[in-house]
């Protein structure tokens, strides 16, 4: 091979490399933006990964229901039933039924809120407790889904 025809090979596996080289960047680049992209959008088609399971409607017959394990009460009032967070929202300690006061209070630094809203009724927690969908599976069990934040109003369906 004459050194002409080297030079040529050489350039020629230069410019190989070097489109395959930004060929796979440009590929990497595409699919951690598409990877980004779809972390960016909540799945519509069902409930998340953290939603669980409890009992069936005729469980929750009481005002307040504390769901051991889940941080989480189920509410029962003249509407329905709804489904309470139990993490405060001052610092995310678990908040506790009292129901000699009528109301839910946090044992950290004494948020208290409202039972039937969530509301703040003293204390440094910033916000409402938080209250998540419910929903009645087809085996007769309650869904509750703490990724879906729903409103006061939104009762189980
Ligand atoms: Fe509940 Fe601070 S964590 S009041």
């Amino acid at each position: 091979m004459s050194q002409q025809e080297q030079k040529k090979n050489q350039v020629s596996r230069r410019f190989f490399l070097s489109r395959f080289g930004w060929g796979s960047m440009g590929l990497f680049g595409l699919g951690l933006s598409g990877a980004s992209f779809r972390f960016l959008i909540p799945n519509k088609n069902g409930p998340s990964k953290n939603a669980f399971k409890v009992d069936g409607p005729d469980s929750y017959l009481e005002k307040v229901t504390y769901i051991n394990g889940r941080r989480c009460f189920i509410i029962r009032d003249d509407k329905g039933l709804r489904a309470l967070s139990a993490v405060c929202t001052h610092l995310g300690c678990t908040v506790n039924w009292v129901p000699d006061n009528d109301r839910i209070e946090c044992p950290c630094h004494g948020s208290i809120f409202d039972e039937l809203n969530g509301k703040v009724l003293g204390g440094p927690a910033p916000r409402p407790l938080e209250w998540y969908r419910l929903k009645l599976q087809d085996d007769g069990k309650l869904l509750v889904d703490p990724d879906d934040i729903v409103g006061p109003e939104i009762y189980l369906s």
